[in-house]
């Protein structure tokens, strides 16, 4: 798709020279450019600039007079692909019972995993597509999602199958990730490593031939699965060609974090829980810490210590974690606006953290999460607004006004 932008108000995130990520105080500036142009041919951002150097071409325009445009959100962590809802568990909390409670007694991760095991491949899709859909008009163009609520061989498979079906019938950028250990299934109650062989040695190698996954994840706590399976996980994901990324330090520390940058993990996920010495690990590293605030607000647990962490000098990326248990919501402008709220984030650091970081959490910082030359043209185009800091203040209250993948507008 071929398009010009004339007369942007602000044009926000332009990267003349690629970025991977941003750490520490470089997370503090968000360049942009005022009363600007930006040009898209065949769905890349082709040009951009100052209003006065704007090309006087035939070709479709828009005029952003009052209105700002800046790349779509980069969701780096969902579990979007499940069946049902679990409306039912969120009445319980409110009634006094916890997440953890709930879980113990079959409900949680388990609960999702029958209602998928019966739900049949299409249903699954269906129900799928509608969330991807709804998440596209809320500006985000680039996404990660997971399996883990199939804890079968077959339901793993059908969760990763519905995931490559999406990545082919959608324009949004979208990686797949294999959590087949997210829980430990009842026919497997006393054999953790048996399920984890069986992951290994029975899952895997399908994944590899038919190209189901980039990523491979599992969930380092207490009750879950320990350090120690999460290194067999990781080595055995390597040998698939899958990159590590881990659920950790939700509820309690037990030293995931260590082993995780050991692997060369990409990214390290939740955090609710950081020691000093996990801080510590993650310095002068390659792994995108990755915080979850959505989370964090609809379980009522802490939120990731983002100030500490950035203020150590670690990067920071922001996802929506959506999933049917601890988060159904998949918006990450109210992630970007509880970031800045509950974790006093600045503006500009919440936007590059949902932006260039959560690209570079999903290998993809070379194709989204800028406005850089070459770059997709995966945009956002926002109502008429006075400044970028009325984003995240107008939390609940997108400022979206259009969303563009690949230059093409997504009604
Ligand atoms: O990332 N923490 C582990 N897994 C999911 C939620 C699991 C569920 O409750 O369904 C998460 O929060
Ligand atoms: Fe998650």
């Amino acid at each position: 798709m071929n398009v010009l932008f004339k007369n942007i108000k602000e044009l926000i995130q332009v990267r003349e020279t690629p970025v991977t990520f941003l750490a520490g105080k470089e997370m503090r500036s968000l360049p942009t450019i005022k009363n600007a142009f930006l040009l898209v041919k065949d769905g890349l951002i082709a040009d951009y600039g100052l209003m006065k150097n704007c090309p006087d071409i035939e070709i479709k325009t828009i005029d952003a007079t009052g209105k700002m445009i800046l790349p779509s959100w980069c969701d780096s962590h969902t579990h979007l692909v499940y069946a049902g809802n679990r409306e039912g568990e969120f009445v319980d909390r409110i009634r006094g019972n916890s997440y953890q409670e709930i879980a113990n007694k079959g409900g949680g991760i388990l609960n999702s995993a029958k209602k998928l095991q019966e739900t049949s491949e299409e249903d699954l899709y269906n129900q799928s597509k509608a969330r991807l859909e709804e998440i596209i008009q809320l500006g985000t163009g680039a996404v990660e999602i997971k399996s883990g609520y199939g804890l079968t061989k077959d339901a793993e498979l059908k969760m990763l199958r519905v995931i490559k079906k999406l990545k082919e019938r959608y324009p949004i950028q979208i990686k797949a990730t294999f959590l087949g250990a997210h829980a430990i299934p009842l026919a497997y109650k006393d054999n953790k490593n048996g399920y984890l062989q069986m992951l290994i040695a029975d899952i895997l190698p399908t994944i590899k031939r038919e190209g189901l996954a980039d990523f491979i994840d599992i969930f380092c706590e207490t009750g879950y699965f320990s350090a120690n399976d999460t290194q067999q996980i990781l080595e055995a994901g390597k040998k698939y060609g899958l990159i590590g990324k881990i659920h950790v330090n939700q509820f309690t520390a037990i030293g995931g974090i260590q082993v995780g940058v050991k692997n060369d993990v990409l990214s390290v996920d939740h955090l609710e829980e950081m020691r000093t010495e996990d801080i510590e690990t993650l310095k002068k590293t390659q792994t995108m810490p990755v915080a979850l605030p959505s989370c964090s607000y609809f379980l009522s647990i802490p939120y990731t210590p983002a100030r500490k962490m950035i203020d150590a000098g670690l990067p920071l990326a922001l996802a929506t974690d959506y999933n049917p248990g601890s988060t159904p919501s998949g918006n990450m402008n109210f992630v970007v606006a509880t970031a800045c709220i509950k974790m006093k984030m600045t503006p500009e650091e919440a936007i590059n953290a949902a932006t260039i970081n959560g690209a570079y959490a999903m290998s993809l910082e070379r194709k989204v999460g800028s406005i850089t030359r070459g770059k997709l043209a995966n945009l956002i185009l926002t109502k008429e607004i006075n400044s970028y800091h009325f984003i995240p203040y107008s939390f609940g209250n997108p400022c979206i006004e259009k969303v563009f993948l690949k230059g093409t507008e997504i009604k």
